[in-house]
Formats: structure tokens, sequence, C-alpha cells
């Protein structure tokens, strides 16, 4: 099987779009789908996994590498390239089966028709390292200079992160050469190396009649330094129909990754170049197609299902932290910089089951990254006078809280607008302790709740348990002032989904206090000192019978949002729509147009019901579906997958159907929000892919593991004839086949 995504001519005014639908990566870094010309206006970025970076008192952001893939040429001493020059035809080319990046520009000259083409891979099995391939080939007989070296000058949205920058040149052996840049970060001090090794050939098979001319590879070649770039620049006279190619091996390393990163630097690449471009390539096609053979998601009945679904697992492997024990994934993945590189709930509620089903050494990390990361949520939680464990909305390395309190910047005013994401979002908590124990559940790898899952866990619900508020003549347990899924409503009391979700975070302490004598002696003793266990237990138990869950209506079944949900405007989403002055203003917050009324940004009922669907009848399930559809404006990507599972779980797989395609899409069709208020959100879309593939799983399939049991109950949509897919639960793999008839999972 093969994916290509191909747009052919050019238009600058989709280099940003470009940059997300092409991009590619390994996990330790992401390269935007950008052409190699590129500076950084054109929103060029080599984006580095956990590292980040505040210069000033700027929003604190993920640091983008120095650009070792910058290149041009030059005819006549004119530089070509776009977006500036003439073109007579463009092309740019992912093959996402592979990972590959490709484009093939031809440019008319004064002196003939002159073809540049690059390919370019992160190696799967290397993460440090990136190859490049780069040829000009020439119609008539002319000089070309190619231009090729490491551009420090990189786009920032927040930066610039790198100091004390220096460069080094050198040749090494006959035709190939080396430079190399050093710089610091600016807060941390963390060291930056990035190194190239090039290898120049002037092509002989595709000129044999020259090959006796060129054996000795003539070209003139310097280094040119300017204060952000380090080049090499290869002059070289080619005959008609002539072509000269550069070979680029790339390292990246910081001193996060070893304390000689530097030296690990020189000799991946020494060794690369050993290996050699087709050998290095061979590997990483190989990893590819073994990726492939196992997670494949197999649609049949449905070609545009089956690769939308699979391009957005494309990028889910292509963002997974394989490389470290303790990392979690962003929400923009390694797009960019946007939403600051930070890690929201989304890990846990979107991508997770992906990880888990097909490499659950990642999803471990990303569970490991939050019980790591446990005392920065213990400061936050302490900040504001609760007990427990608060997370990060958005977290950076060490749990580092990147939401400001003025996180939207106001369109009319160019202020900054007071927002409740930090203080208010709280389900963060229990979405953590969600990841953690489903994690547990599905793997049965109790060694996690050893390393400090069950203080996670714990200190959550003591969180919980110091915000509720008793209600007196009730005797119930409150939630108050708080922020659900849906942020267009700030500070609401009793959100559905957040009081339903510290109940489920209550239970899961309870349900870990009592299985803590199957836990080693040395964790028992260590929670009973730290604890009191059995307060807690009663705490706890009390805390999941009391806390107020709104039921539904006796006749109509509905769920109210938030104590007053039904009190706002009944208006449709044209009408909020038409009220808008500026394309970028924020929908909520005090003044927005959205805050009176029931239009909601994303599910929010819609998700816990979702979630906690065996407690409700069917009914109930449909008739909130029903209800809060037309009313949510799916101003996030995380909303149309939960419409989507919702609908499957009605038994409504035609309904889902268009949900699901929406979020399979939203990086190959683009189009996403791209502005809050003043702030740039674009990028990659993690958790639309997430979701697609937990409605494909979960919803179309209808898998569910109760107790380390599978079950499947296929509900597929008209179009889908077969659905089938591999997975890994409690240590053993399954091929689950479903038609519309049977359902089959087959030990592999
Ligand atoms: C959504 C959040 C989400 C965040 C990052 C926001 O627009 O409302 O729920 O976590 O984006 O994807």
């Amino acid at each position: 099987m093969e994916w290509i995504l191909t747009e052919n001519g050019y238009d600058s005014s989709l280099a940003a779009t470009h940059g997300n639908k092409y991009l590619i990566g390994n996990g330790y870094l992401g390269i935007r789908g950008a052409l190699e010309e590129y500076e950084k206006d054109q929103l060029v970025a080599i984006n580095l996994a956990g590292i980040y970076d505040q210069v000033g008192d700027q929003f604190r952001e993920p640091v983008n590498a120095p650009n070792a893939l910058y290149t041009f040429c030059e005819v006549a001493g004119e530089r070509i390239g776009l977006p500036n020059s003439e073109m007579v035809s463009h092309q740019i080319t992912l093959d996402f089966s592979h990972g590959l990046f490709s484009r093939k520009t031809s440019y008319p000259t004064k002196k003939g028709e002159v073809t540049v083409e690059s390919e370019r891979f992160c190696c799967m099995e290397q993460p440090h390292m990136i190859c490049m391939k780069y040829s000009i080939h020439v119609s008539e007989a002319m000089e070309v200079t190619l231009v090729s070296g490491i551009d420090a000058d990189v786009w920032d949205i927040n930066g610039p992160h790198l100091n004390k920058v220096k460069f080094a040149s050198s040749s090494k052996e006959e035709n190939t050469f080396e430079l190399s840049v050093h710089a610091v970060t600016t807060e941390k001090k963390v060291g930056l190396h990035v190194q190239e090794i090039s290898s120049l050939r002037i092509l002989e098979d595709i000129i044999p009649d020259c090959l006796e001319q060129r054996k000795k590879q003539q070209y003139n070649h310097e280094v040119v330094k300017s204060e952000q770039k380090v080049l090499n620049r290869f002059t070289i006279s080619l005959p008609a129909n002539g072509m000269v190619c550069l070979y680029k091996y790339i390292g990246i390393y910081t001193e996060k990754d070893s304390t000689s990163y530097e030296k690990d630097n020189k000799e991946q690449l020494n060794h690369a170049l050993l290996q050699g471009y087709g050998t290095l390539k061979n590997e990483h096609l190989e990893w590819w197609r073994k990726c492939w053979e196992k997670d494949m998601v197999v649609i049949e009945g449905d070609e545009a299902a089956m690769q939308a679904l699979n391009y957005s697992l494309y990028h889910l492997i292509t963002i997974a932290p394989r490389h470290s024990k303790s990392m979690s994934i962003p929400a923009r993945g390694l797009s960019g910089q946007t939403y600051k590189g930070a890690v929201f709930w989304d890990t846990e509620m979107f991508l997770l089951p992906f990880y888990l089903y097909t490499d659950p050494k990642v999803a471990r990390s990303l569970v490991k990254y939050r019980i790591d990361t446990l005392e920065g949520a213990r400061k936050k939680a302490k900040e504001y006078g609760y007990l427990g464990a608060f997370y990060a909305w958005e977290s950076q390395e060490g749990g580092h809280e990147a939401c400001s309190d003025y996180n939207v910047t106001d369109v009319f005013t160019g202020r900054p607008m007071r927002t409740f994401f930090r203080d208010k979002q709280i389900h963060i908590s229990a979405a953590v302790v969600y990841g953690l124990m489903t994690y547990v559940h599905t793997t049965r790898d109790y060694s996690v709740l050893e390393e400090g899952g069950v203080e996670v866990v714990l200190e959550c619900a003591q969180f919980y348990y110091s915000m509720l508020l008793q209600k007196v003549p009730f005797g119930q347990y409150e939630l108050h002032d708080v922020v659900g899924p849906d942020e267009y409503h700030e500070r609401v009391n009793n959100n559905f989904y957040t009081n339903r979700m510290a109940k489920y975070t209550f239970d899961m302490a309870v349900e870990l206090i009592y299985s803590a004598p199957k836990l080693s002696s040395d964790t028992q003793n260590k929670i009973a000192k730290q604890y009191g266990l059995s307060a807690l237990l009663t705490k706890f138990e009390e805390a999941s019978k009391r806390i107020f869950l709104k039921v539904p209506d006796k006749y109509t079944k509905l769920i109210e949002q938030f104590d007053g949900y039904y009190k706002l405007k009944d208006t449709s989403l044209e009408e909020v729509r038409s009220k808008i002055i500026h394309p970028k203003e924020y929908w909520g917050g005090a003044y927005g147009v959205a805050a009176d009324t029931k239009i909601i940004k994303q599910a929010d009922v819609v998700t816990a019901l979702t979630l906690f669907r065996d407690e409700y009848e069917q009914e109930v399930l449909q008739k909130n579906w029903d209800y809060y559809e037309p009313r949510t404006e799916h101003g996030s990507s995380l909303s149309a997958c939960m419409y989507a599972l919702l609908a499957c779980y009605c038994g409504n797989p035609d309904q889902a159907y268009p949900f699901f395609l929406k979020s399979a899409m939203a990086d190959l069709k683009g189009g996403g929000k791209e502005w809050a208020g003043l702030l740039y959100i674009g990028g990659t879309h993690p958790a639309a892919a997430g979701g697609a593939y937990m409605t494909a799983v979960y919803g179309f399939a209808g898998l569910s593991i109760k107790e380390g049991s599978i079950a499947v109950k296929p509900c597929l949509p008209s179009s889908i004839t077969k659905l089938s897919f591999s997975v890994q639960i409690g240590g053993k793999k399954y091929r689950i086949t479903v038609t519309k008839e049977e359902a089959v999972a087959v030990l592999i």
C-alpha cells in the first residue's frame, strides 16, 4: 500500500497550511513541510520535542533548531527559488506510507530550464538524524551555484531562543564537507548542536558522455559565514542535461540528550556517512513497512475513509516520543510553537488509546510524564489554596504551567483578556487519572503504580476533595466556579462533565486503596506513611456517593451542562456567527458572542455521556446528542469525534460517519481555527487524529475491554463493508476484523 499526497502548482498563501499537512517527524523532532529555500517568514521549523525556552516575559515555547535543510541555487548570479522566482512547474509530495517529503520545481532562466528536486526523511531508527538529497538539473549547459548550509535565523513566535550562536566548518575527505552550529537557549542555557555532513556528486549516470571528463568532480567551493548563517557554495559548470546532487546528513542533539552531546552528534554523522544515503533510506522505509504491517487500519468499501484515517495515524506515529521513557505530546504535535508546545488533556482523553493498542511503551512514556510532573501539580494546587495535585492546563517540561491568566489578546483593543483556562479548567487532573488508570487496566502493567502512579491518583482525589462545597440542606457536594470542556462558558457551577470526572477520580482512588495490599511492601509502606489510607478511604467513598451529578430530566431526558445553562439565550449557530465583527475575535470570555447563549464550543455533556454511556439508557444518549449537536460550534478539533462516538453508541453509525471524517480529515483538509483572538493556534491536530482512531475502534468496531477480556460489537456505517486492525491488550496481540454480519478477534 502506498499513499501519496501531491500538490501541483504554487500558491504562497498556502505556506502555513502545507507546513502542517506535509510534516514529517520521528518523535524527537518534526519538520514542517517547507521548501528548502524558505526562511523564517515562510514558517520553516525543525521543532524539537520537550525543550522549551522563554525570552523576557513572553510566552514560553518549544525551541526550533537551526535549519540545516536550508538550500537554494543561483544561475548567472541570480538566486532562484520560491516564492520569488518565476516557475514553470512545481510539485510537493508526501509519501505518508514512508514518511518521505519531496519536491520538484522547474524554473525558466535566461540560460535554460533549471529543475530542482529534493527528498528528505527523519530517520525513524535514529531520532537525532535527518537525511536529505537535493539536486539541480539543467536543460542547457550553464554554470550553477548550489548554496546549502545552516540557517540559524529561524521562525519563532516569541523568540529568538538561541544565543551564543557559533558556526564551524571543515572539509572532510574529497567532496565531503562539514558545517556545524552550537548555540545555547536563553532561559536555561541548554546547549544545542546541529551538524551536517554533505557530500557533493556531479552525477555521471545522468550524463554518461561526461563520465570521463567529470571523474575529478570539478567545482569551486567556498564557505560563507554571516551572523546567522553558515553556507557551502559550490559553483559548477554543467553540460546540457547535466546534474549535480548534494546528500546531506544532519544531526541534532541537545545537552538534555546526553552530556557528550556534541561528540555523540559527530559520531552518529560519521557513521551515517559510512552507511550512505541509500542504506539509511532503506532502513527508514523498512521501519515504516513494518509499522504499517502492524498498525494499519484496513477499511474495505471506503477508500477515502481508509486514507484519511491512516493519514491521521501517520501523524500520531510521527510524533510519538519513542526515544524517551517519560515524555508527552503537545496539542499541536511537533508542527511548531503554537499552543506553546504544551501538553493538554488531549493526550489522555484523545491520543492515549492509539498508543495503548499499538505501542504500549509510548503509552507508558505519556503516563510516566504525568507521574514525573506530579511535583508541579502539587505546587499548582498549593498556589490556589487546595490540597493534592492540580495539573497544569498547558503543561511543559517538569509540569511547568504555561497557561497564563491572560491567555488571549482581545482583537478589538489589543489588550490581554482575562481567561480562566489555567485556574478553572480543573477537569485536567481527572484526565490524568483517567489516562493512568486506563493504561493500567488495559496493559495490566502495575509497575507504573509502584513508580508514583498511586500518588498521582490519591493526590488528584485529594485535590477535588479539597474543592468540594457542601450544600448543608441537601447533604450534597458540589464543584463551583469551574470551566468545563466548553470554554465559552466560564466560571460555572456543577459542570456535569467536571463533576462526573471528579467522581471517577474518587472511585479510582478508592479502587487503589482497596487493592493496595497487591502492591509491593515498599510502596504500601510509603503510601501508608504519607497518607493515612483509612481516613482517605472514608472521605473518598463518601465524596463519590455525595458529589452532585445532574440526572436526566424525567420527560426530556436532557442533562443540563451546568447550573443555569437552560436560562441562556437559545439561539442558532448562524445567528451567533452573524454577530461576529472581526474574523479573529474570541467567542468566549466576558463579551464573547457565545457567552450569553446556549452555543457551546465543543462536546461537553456529550463527552461525559460517551465515557460513561453504560450508566444511561440509550434514549438519554440520543436525546442529549440531538439537543447539544445543533448548539455546538465544533470550534475545537476535539469535538467531532465525541459526537461520532456517541452516535455509534446510540446505534447510528451513519450519523457518526460525517463527524468521524471531520476528525480524520482535520489535517488532510485543513481549514480549522487558526486564531483565538490574536493568538495564532494553527498547526496539526493530533487529538482529532486520535479521535478518528477511537471512533473506528470503539465506535465502528465496538471494541470494549472489561477486566482484561475484549468484546467487539460492530456498528459499521453504510459505506464500510469491513474494518480490521490489530490491538495489544494485557500483553497479547489480536487482529480484529468486523463486517456488518460478524466480528472476529484472532490472537496473533
Ligand atoms: C480546546 C481544548 C484543547 C486545546 C488544545 C482548545 O481549543 O478547547 O479543549 O485542550 O484546544 O487542543
